[in-house]
């Protein structure tokens, strides 16, 4: 049997992890909000009309912080049509999604499934259609006491105490040309930085996020961001990436390998933040936000025809995939001194872990490796040096079997780990050098008999992850038997 050897040294940190790269997205989008999370007329609807179900599935994910309204719909979303009466409140055209709203889910509404759901609210501001002074006005509507207009009708809108957002994007893929009122770099990053300075000069706590590119295929990249951050650095605090990825070869070795390029791009944009402060010889720094990140790529079904709450993007999730899902997480946890915040795009329904049928839910494979590693965050990063075999992958070069990433917790020792190999077991030994492994805390598996396994309303339980028992420690160290396709987390206690 193949044998990998993962090292670690408990001194050799590469930082802190950020609970907010356990993120969510949640867009006006399909049936994400309305039949998603937001259906007053579902039996399973609480009190205020959220779906209870799809809110105890999405508990289990931990989820630290929620990205809302969008996606494109922001760029073409007037906040002002969403609070207020809701039989006052017009409905609209989503010119993104070419889909009808009703605005009866608006930043009341956000802001109270936020508080259900222990989630810190992060907005995406209009920088489409929308103007700097429109988002300076949210800013203010959401974070200031009473005693002005917008503060003022939040309290009419019975809410007197501010709502404390303290995540704003600066408007969404505005590199993109399908994006609603898209700009050149230069025009973006200076309507960028005049909402940065009024948004800030109504509530000089927040954090912002400023677009970077939206994808590492546009002819823009990296050239987008250099001029991005040169305009907007002293007023940002984070850049935004987006990546979807798919298995367009139908070659699952080289879709698993896909994570290379995922810690690429985190690396190219850590070097473009790098370049702009040596360039203005600043010590501030500004931070990752891979605040759109996940597979899609079988259903690109985009076009709402004018409908309200049609079927889009509802992608359908495998093993693979949940696979593929583990890499992005192992890769933000490897960076976690540039990435400090991550969105999986999106909750429910749309590109989602969790899909309604009418009252029905079904949880998809991508829940779990989330889920698995959501709750082991706590700690910092371990380098790790990873010695086992490799395999060559046609789009993204030499790839080991082994995928891992480690957190140093207090008194634990988190440890993830995937196997992408198709048909062989690995041996995986865990070897920290100045601390012992003293036992087994717990440890989950998540695996299946194809690449193609995937659950359905039919048969819910096909990919799940299971309690992984295989493991043996001795000397301090642990051995244990990963299964071809499958993602490991694996906590320790050590001493
Ligand atoms: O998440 C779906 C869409 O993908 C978002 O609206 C957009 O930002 C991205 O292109």
């Amino acid at each position: 049997m193949e044998k990998t050897v993962i090292n670690l040294h408990t001194k050799f940190q590469v930082g802190k992890v950020d609970k907010r790269i356990f993120g969510g997205f949640l867009e006006h989008l399909g049936r994400a909000v309305y039949q998603g999370i937001y259906d007053q007329k579902s039996a399973k609807a609480d009190e205020d009309g959220f779906r209870k179900d799809v809110m105890e599935a999405l508990k289990k994910l931990n989820i630290s912080v929620m990205r809302w309204p969008g996606g494109n719909f922001a760029s073409g979303y007037h906040w002002l049509d969403g609070v207020g009466p809701k039989g006052k409140r017009h409905t609209v055209r989503d010119l993104a999604w070419q889909s009808i709203e009703p605005n009866q889910f608006g930043t009341d509404e956000f802001i109270e499934l936020c508080k259900k759901m222990k989630w810190s609210p992060m907005i995406t501001v209009n920088l489409g259609t929308g103007t700097p002074e429109e988002a300076g006005n949210w800013v203010e509507y959401c974070n200031l006491p009473p005693g002005t207009r917008y503060a003022d009708m939040r309290e009419e809108n019975g809410n007197s105490n501010p709502h404390n957002v303290k995540l704003w994007c600066l408007g969404n893929e505005m590199d993109g040309l399908w994006q609603l009122g898209h700009l050149p770099a230069e025009h973006y990053s200076i309507k960028a930085q005049q909402a940065a300075k009024i948004m800030k000069d109504v509530d000089k706590s927040i954090e912002l996020v400023v677009c970077g590119s939206c994808s590492i295929t546009m002819p823009t990249y990296m050239e987008w961001d250099r001029v991005v951050l040169e305009y907007t650095w002293d007023f940002v605090d984070y850049i935004s990436l987006h990546r979807y990825v798919g298995n367009h070869n139908n070659d699952t070795s080289d879709f698993l390998a896909v994570t290379n390029s995922v810690d690429k791009q985190i690396e190219e944009m850590a070097y473009a933040c790098r370049f702009v402060q040596a360039k203005k010889r600043s010590k501030k720094m500004v931070y990752l936000c891979f605040d759109e990140w996940n597979v899609w790529y079988k259903n690109y079904e985009s076009d709402g025809k004018g409908k309200f709450a049609p079927h889009l993007l509802e992608e359908i999730y495998n093993l693979e995939d949940a696979l593929v899902v583990s890499g992005f997480l192992n890769s933000f946890i490897r960076h976690s001194d540039v990435v400090k915040i991550a969105n999986i795009a999106q909750i429910v329904n749309v590109i989602a872990p969790v899909l309604t049928k009418d009252d029905d839910i079904l949880v998809q494979s991508i829940f779990y490796p989330f889920e698995m590693v959501s709750k082991r965050r706590d700690g910092v990063s371990l380098k790790i040096g990873l010695d086992g075999p490799v395999y060559e992958s046609p789009s993204y070069g030499q790839t080991n079997y082994i995928d891992a990433s480690a957190i140093l917790g207090d008194g634990k020792l988190h440890i993830f780990a995937t196997n992408r190999h198709l048909t062989a077991k690995i041996e995986l030994s865990v070897n920290p050098s100045d601390i012992e492994i003293t036992s087994l805390e717990s440890a989950e598996i998540l695996t299946g008999t194809n690449p193609k396994a995937a659950n359905s309303f039919e048969k819910k339980d096909t990919v799940v992850s299971k309690e992984f028992e295989e493991i043996r420690i001795s000397n301090g160290k642990a051995v244990c038997q990963l299964p071809p396709l499958s993602f490991a987390a694996i906590t320790f206690k050590v001493g």
